[in-house]
């Protein structure tokens, strides 16, 4: 099949995924491999007071019980102070006494089976002294930490707002939610002349090896770092999370590999989280729909351990063309593991907030929603005043509505029903997500059997990238897709950015573009040569298409012939690709496994991809239970490489976006400050028979200044603006805003 650029080819590990063949982390097994549990914290705060290790020690095929009085010695505190960099987490587990939150790894079991890892791990007997621990943003006494840097004033929000004669001003929560992704964490590591092997689900290969060389003292090129499938990923397989550190301390005391598969419910501590948010906004707008001020408050769960932001003011600020704006972002801490990446972490919670309360000044000002938003619509960037690099979310919103049916849509509250009194609801809600880049290296290879070999150590967290990384190279070569093979997700590769921030198809697909390019002027070269099949033709006038160097006269030689005339006969050729904008020595510290990028504010463009979402919902008269109906997503992203796997992205976020709305909340247990509904029967998120119709439409775009090959973000839009759109549509229904997530039952009882 041709796997130009635009086709939508199925995806090339398809067949691997559904037929068991591919290897997930845990999969990869070495002959003695040792088996290990954890112990966590029962308790949320305090001091582990005595620890007594005989009973687990005394289970048969026990090799090794690790507690914090062991693993001092291996590893030194001050390495684990990454913030905001290769760590998930700047505490370390297991280097001191102290216990800061419920389900705090305290004890690492490591046995001949998994089974008498587990029982060792839990007749390992620890004691404490126990304070009271705080779990939630809402328990009295916390207090906030204004985080400095990312508050934003253009003009005067204060005075525009108080002149305004059209006001809103209200309040959004969010709570804490978390990562269930198919495959649960898991880690295998082995030890081999002082060199770390180490298999785990990631989104940053080199990232991990990076840290682990680091921590354990060792040159970055003593580390591989393997994980060619990953099991869904979608921001806490991002960074390296803590028991692959301790995993890896382990095999090195044994001598021997040790695995560690991460049960459900101790996914819910020893990995990342969605932090619970509060969201204050307020817009000040002409009658006329002009918005002339907005503020935005913006309060996010942290940890003690750890004080960290998602601060999506960044984003809110840049949507509407108003002239005053106030912005502030500040955190609360709590006593949990560190808050981290989870799909659009700074634009998910913010936007169900924000876009709420666009649909409350629709309301005030009577006016129809989306013609509030295309009225306020900004040429510029309204921060910086910088042009967009291409923005075409009018367009989004023409098509999405078209697609939609919007103007069957009465705007009356309640005032559309099903013959039989079911109450239906018609929402919208803008979508938005920042383009970032990160430099990136590939390899491509083109062998005498006329297989073209593309290699890059980006990953495929499920979104397609062996497939859109393999179009990009194919494009430029005229090769069909048949002949081509991806190799992602091995940290011996060619560098390739963490896939997070939805940067790799445009940053890793960049570099690729690049080499594919440097391979195409070496077969062009060797054409063209004495001894090729066009000998002493101008390499201008010939073209690349399927499989073949084809001239202007229309004389045809297959890439295969030409490689004959190599001296060789096979030819390959690497890349290394950076932002325009980014300087030398940050590409360099990026390609070694640092973190840098470019954007999406860039000297000279704002970059981001727009979307327009939309929801039907259908509320019962009587029970008041919710479900949505249908979904549409109108998206401009720049080039789309791929339509298949792009439109998997986008409906899959916006299917994430339904059960953020209806569904997703982690539970806290007050008294004991621990999440409390840690399996997937008591975290609710969305399945099938919770779904209706979704739509995800691509809206053309073409954007010059993003990248090489004109890529922006797709993976986390979909999400962005689905939560306010089923909320403005339960508004639409009922008559009543709900400003809180998840919208329940008792929300609608009145
Ligand atoms: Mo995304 S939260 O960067 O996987």
């Amino acid at each position: 099949m041709d796997g130009s650029i635009g086709t939508p080819i199925p995806r090339r590990d398809a067949m691997a995924k559904a037929t068991g063949a591919a290897q997930y982390a845990a999969d990869f097994g070495h002959t003695g491999t040792a088996y290990a549990a954890l112990k966590l914290s029962s308790v949320a705060r305090g001091r582990i007071t005595r620890v007594d290790t005989a009973a687990a020690e005394a289970v048969p095929g026990v090799q090794l019980v690790l507690t914090h009085r062991d693993m001092n010695q291996d590893l030194g505190a001050e390495t684990f102070i990454m913030k905001g960099g290769h760590m998930q987490s700047s505490f370390m587990p297991l280097t001191s006494d102290e216990v800061h939150y419920s389900g705090q790894i305290v004890g690492l079991v490591v046995a001949d089976t998994t089974e008498a890892a587990e029982q060792a791990a839990r007749v390992l007997n620890l004691e404490y002294a126990a304070q009271h621990g705080f779990a939630s943003i809402d328990d009295p006494g916390r207090t906030k930490n204004t985080v400095e840097k990312p508050e934003i004033t253009v003009g005067d929000a204060d005075a525009a707002m108080a002149k305004a004669p059209v006001r809103v001003d209200q309040e959004y929560s969010t709570p804490a939610q978390h990562h269930n992704p198919m495959e649960l964490y898991a880690t295998t590591a082995s030890w081999n002349d002082g060199k770390l092997t180490v298999h785990s689900p990631s989104q940053w290969v080199m990232g991990q090896r990076a840290a682990l060389a680091t921590i354990f003292g060792i040159a970055a090129e003593e580390v591989h770092v393997v994980s060619p499938y990953i099991g869904g990923a979608f921001g806490c397989k991002a960074t390296l999370l803590p028991h692959t550190v301790l995993v890896a301390a382990a095999a090195r005391r044994l001598g021997r590999p040790v695995k560690l598969v991460v049960p459900r419910d101790a996914m819910f501590t020893v990995g990342s989280f969605r932090p619970a948010t509060r969201n204050r906004i307020a817009f000040g707008a002409e009658r006329d729909g002009t918005m002339v001020a907005m503020v935005h408050e913006a309060v996010g769960q942290t940890a003690e351990v750890d004080h960290i932001a998602f601060p999506g003011t960044n984003v809110t600020s840049r949507m509407y063309d108003i002239a005053n704006i106030k912005t502030s972002e500040s955190t609360i801490a709590t006593d949990v593991n560190t808050p981290g990446f989870q799909r659009a972490p700074a634009e998910a919670s913010s936007f169900f907030a924000f876009e709420s309360a666009v649909d409350e000044l629709a309301v005030a000002l009577g006016m129809d929603p989306i013609e509030l938003r295309i009225k306020n619509e900004p040429k510029v960037d309204p921060v910086k005043g910088l042009p967009w690099s291409s923005r075409s979310l009018v367009q989004c919103y023409r098509r999405g509505a078209e697609l939609f049916g919007w103007d069957k849509r009465t705007p009356g509250v309640g005032s559309m029903q099903t013959d039989d009194g079911v109450l239906i609801g018609y929402g919208c809600a803008t979508a938005t997500y920042p383009s970032a880049m990160v430099p990136a290296a590939a390899h491509v290879a083109l062998s005498a059997d006329g297989l073209l070999r593309v290699r890059t150590s980006a990953h495929d967290v499920g979104t397609g990238a062996y497939t859109v990384l393999g179009q990009v190279a194919a494009d430029v070569l005229g090769i069909a897709d048949e002949h081509v093979r991806v190799e992602l997700g091995d940290s011996d590769l060619p560098s390739g950015p963490m896939s997070g921030g939805s940067v790799t198809t445009g940053s890793a697909g960049s570099a690729v573009h690049m080499a594919a390019m440097a391979l195409r002027e070496k077969l062009l070269l060797v054409a063209t040569a004495a001894k090729g099949p066009f000998a002493g033709r101008d390499p201008a006038t010939l073209q690349f298409a399927s499989g073949h160097v084809v001239g202007a006269d229309g004389t045809a030689h297959s890439l295969a012939d030409i490689l004959k005339a190599s001296p060789a006969g096979s030819l390959d050729a690497s890349a290394e690709w950076k932002p325009d904008l980014m300087d030398a020595e940050k590409m360099q510290a990026s390609l070694l496994g640092g973190f840098a990028l470019e954007g999406p504010v860039t000297k000279t463009h704002a970059i981001y991809s727009f979307g327009a979402q939309f929801a039907e919902v259908r509320v019962d008269p009587l029970l008041r239970t919710i479900r949505v109906s249908r979904m549409v997503g109108a998206f401009a992203c720049g080039r789309i490489i791929n339509p298949r796997t792009a439109r998997s992205n986008l409906a899959g976020g916006m299917v994430w976006g339904a059960s953020f709305a209806l569904l997703e909340q982690s539970q806290v247990d007050h008294p004991r400050a621990r999440f409390a509904n840690q399996d997937l029967a008591g975290y609710h998120i969305s399945s099938c028979a919770d779904i209706g119709e979704v739509t995800a439409e691509i809206v053309d775009e073409t954007d010059t200044v993003v990248n090489a090959i004109g890529a922006k973000a797709v993976g986390e839009i979909g999400i962005v603006g689905m939560p306010a759109a089923i909320a403005n549509a339960v508004y639409h229904a009922t008559g009543i805003r709900v400003r809180k997530t998840p919208i329940l039952i008792e929300d609608l009882l009145g």
